[in-house]
């Protein structure tokens, strides 16, 4: 049965919660957006009603080196930012357990830990806050470091929660945890999820805007959505690679990699294809990092001709917006979903602007957004639209962005492979 056991049918009544979240919010030891924490703080007060003693954890940036298999313990990636937001919002008392790495295989001996749920017992302290799970020795092993890290971690618990939609990738702390405790699903994954149902059964026509910095990584999940989408509109180098396959032109910077990836999507999506819905004025500029007058044009892709070598194409150009045939497909959608950061850079963001605002207008239609970037591209670039679509029910915000991306390219949320645990344990 697809059905996630919750945390409300737990009995939480003096246990001690290890509760996974997605507070991946951390860049150089700062917060940058808190929409993520605040979205668990229902679990957490949760758990307080219930009288349960919450252990917390989180990963934050990527500290471990999938080549080398090192790991990068900062204080860039670490969590203490994450406890002090905690604390000072919820006038509560958080503590992160002193635990240190010998080696750079990461922190292997969490005995320490005991000192710090010794202080949640006794009342000292109200959460436990562990360092960032990606600094722990066995977190992403793909072989039996995992469990030995789970099955310890697991010891100091009675009960797993996880509340991280976000951290859909199966490490030890989101999967294999699971096989050592009574595992539930905390508040906010059973709202991503039961929202996901938006995405696989939408009100239609359903136009999907994805956009990547690179091909490979969302070519398994686009596969699946041009099939469930009625519309697809590619952004950033995925478009570009597209844009080359497509018209023949070179593009700075797109590799024939990507191209070549560009090409096997478009021909496995077969009659599917047709839905792609190019936007046609992109800006091309001399550099990436700078934006002034002589610098940048607006071209249009279909006056292009065939091997033309363009400069740097940044982002895509508002004109789009202004043709009946692409403006025609907005105010006649039922659904969006929005996983795109359309622009290589910030320095032209006025295509971006122009489609969120044609998007806004857009009354009757679900507008679904997600991942981290392309939520805050919206807030910088249209604050007070944010601001309103906080409270419109036809909003809303997915905490996770590659997250909605596993679930589309497993064809239900019930196939990430942390949720599936949590069901087959049940089972
Ligand atoms: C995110 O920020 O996208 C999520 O926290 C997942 O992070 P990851 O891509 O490093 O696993
Ligand atoms: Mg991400």
């Amino acid at each position: 049965m697809n059905k996630m056991p919750g945390m409300l049918d737990a009995d939480l009544r003096g246990k001690v919660c290890l509760v996974r979240m997605d507070h991946n919010v951390v860049k150089k030891g700062k917060i940058k957006d808190t929409m993520r924490i605040d979205a668990t703080i229902p679990t957490l007060l949760h758990i307080f009603k219930q009288g349960g003693l919450p252990i917390l954890m989180s990963h934050v940036g990527r500290p471990y080196d999938k080549t080398t298999g090192d790991i990068t313990i900062s204080e860039a990636d670490a969590v203490e930012a994450i406890v002090k937001y905690l604390e000072n919002k919820l006038q509560l008392t958080g503590i992160v357990p002193a635990l240190t790495a010998t080696s750079k295989e990461g922190i292997s001996d969490i005995h320490p830990l005991q000192d710090s749920i010794d202080k949640l017992k006794a009342g000292k302290v109200d959460f436990v806050y562990l360092p960032n799970t990606r600094w722990f020795k066995g977190e992403e092993a793909k072989d039996e470091k995992a469990d030995i890290f789970a099955k310890a971690l697991a010891s100091y618990a009675d009960v797993y929660i996880n509340d991280a939609f976000g951290s859909w990738q199966a490490h030890a702390s989101t999967y294999a945890i699971v096989k050592y405790l009574p595992s539930y699903a905390g508040l906010l994954m059973q709202k991503e999820v039961d929202s996901l149902q938006a995405v696989f059964s939408p009100k239609r026509p359903l136009v999907g805007i994805v956009a990547g910095a690179k091909f490979d990584t969302k070519i398994g999940p686009l596969s699946s959505l041009i099939k469930i989408a009625d519309h697809l509109i590619l952004g950033g180098v995925i478009y570009n690679a597209y844009l080359c396959y497509k018209y023949g032109v070179q593009i700075e910077g797109v590799s024939a990699e990507d191209i070549a990836q560009a090409e096997k999507f478009i021909k496995d999506s077969g009659e599917h294809a047709a839905k792609i819905v190019e936007l046609p004025f992109i800006i091309e500029n001399k550099g990436i990092e700078y934006r002034d007058a002589n610098s940048w044009k607006v071209q249009n892709i279909k006056d292009i001709p065939k091997g033309t070598k363009l400069g740097f194409v940044l982002d895509i150009a508002p004109q789009s917006f202004e043709l009946e045939e692409i403006s025609e497909i907005f105010t006649e959608a039922g659904s969006f979903f929005v996983n795109a950061v359309m622009g290589y850079t910030t320095l032209f963001p006025e295509g971006s602007m122009a489609m969120y605002r044609l998007i806004d207008n857009c009354d009757k239609a679900v507008k679904l957004f997600g991942g981290g970037d392309t939520i805050q591209d919206f807030k910088e670039y249209l604050p007070g639209v944010f601001a309103r679509a906080q409270i419109d029910p036809k909003y809303y915000f997915f905490t996770g962005g590659g997250a909605i991306l596993d679930a589309i390219q497993q064809g239900s949320a019930f196939g990430m492979k942390p949720i599936k645990a949590l069901i087959e344990k049940q089972n």
